[in-house]
């Protein structure tokens, strides 16, 4: 008996995204008629990466077109980790302020560590801060990481069983990697993180039933990678002759993955949602305090 073939479902990322921006949009709309401030975000980019400084422009237009305000701190590569700890100390400070995102990566000679170390947690809606970090690893609440956030989201509406499922996740970065591999670890699922060093990686990832690609080498997984009816999700980013390019071979999961991530409008929008979520979160838990 052969069994029937399966029908890869490509994931509308965006469409997802702006269900969930709708619902944003309508508690923030709720809070004016209260006669309150919008929420604020503090946007932080230092140096002129032109990725970073397109897709901190990409956050901003979200904050405004669901009416949270955001303002912008742009600084030359040339700004030294002192006047950058000043500059979040200003802004954790700051009571107009709900929520502070420092756009990674930062120039040679500022320690990523020492910034996102000196956020406060409640306005590191960045999920990056090694409180809120470390409240992840505990299982407490916090902001959690927005990339990774935004996986489980989609792994949520596409109806992706988690309990007791293998789930291989590649790379262990502190933006993607070791964040999501802990929240599918929370949902139940067997988690197993590779990484450069990894024995037989193609066969590792054979095992997934869940598969997070999230290391910037682009087509990295094959389709012979994949085991019929997994959930892939694409979340690298590389370029290649001028042309954006995912971890993995979109096309070649064609009947065989039950989902797969697009690298555009796929986890990208929803790592952005994320954000402004998490800065909503933020801003009602200042109101209340
Ligand atoms: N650079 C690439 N992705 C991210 C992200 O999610 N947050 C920050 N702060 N920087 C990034």
């Amino acid at each position: 008996m052969s069994s029937s073939p399966i029908e890869t479902v490509i994931v509308d990322g965006l469409a997802l995204a702006n269900e969930i921006r709708d619902d944003l949009a309508q508690r923030i709309k709720a809070h004016r008629e209260a006669g309150r401030r919008a929420p604020c975000l503090a946007v932080v980019l230092v140096g002129d990466d032109p990725a970073s400084a397109s897709y901190i422009k990409g956050k901003q237009r979200a904050c405004a077109r669901i009416g949270m305000d955001s303002v912008e701190h742009r600084h030359p590569a040339s700004t030294g980790e002192k006047e950058l700890l000043d500059l979040v100390d200003g802004r954790n400070r700051d009571p107009g302020i709900d929520g502070i995102l420092v756009q990674l990566p930062l120039p040679e000679g500022v320690r990523a560590n020492a910034v996102t170390e000196a956020l406060s947690p409640e306005k590191d809606v960045d999920g990056l801060s090694p409180v809120n970090q470390g409240r992840l690893l505990l299982g407490e609440p916090s902001h959690r990481a927005c990339t990774p956030l935004g996986v489980m989201k989609i792994l949520e509406r596409y109806a992706i069983p988690l309990e007791g499922a293998r789930a291989v996740v590649i790379g262990r970065s502190a933006l993607v990697g070791k964040p999501v591999s802990l929240l599918l670890q929370q949902a139940n699922a067997t988690v197993t993180m590779c990484h450069s060093r990894t024995a037989d990686l193609p066969g590792t990832c054979r095992e997934a039933d869940v598969l997070v690609a999230a290391v910037g080498v682009p087509r990295l997984v094959q389709r012979d990678w994949v085991k019929p009816g997994a959930a892939v999700i694409d979340v690298g980013v590389s370029q290649v002759e001028g042309k954006l390019v995912g971890d993995v071979d979109t096309e070649g999961m064609q009947g065989v993955a039950r989902i797969v991530t697009p690298h555009r409008r796929g986890v990208g929008p929803m790592t952005v949602t994320m954000l402004l979520s998490n800065t909503l979160d933020a801003y009602e838990a200042h109101l209340g305090e």
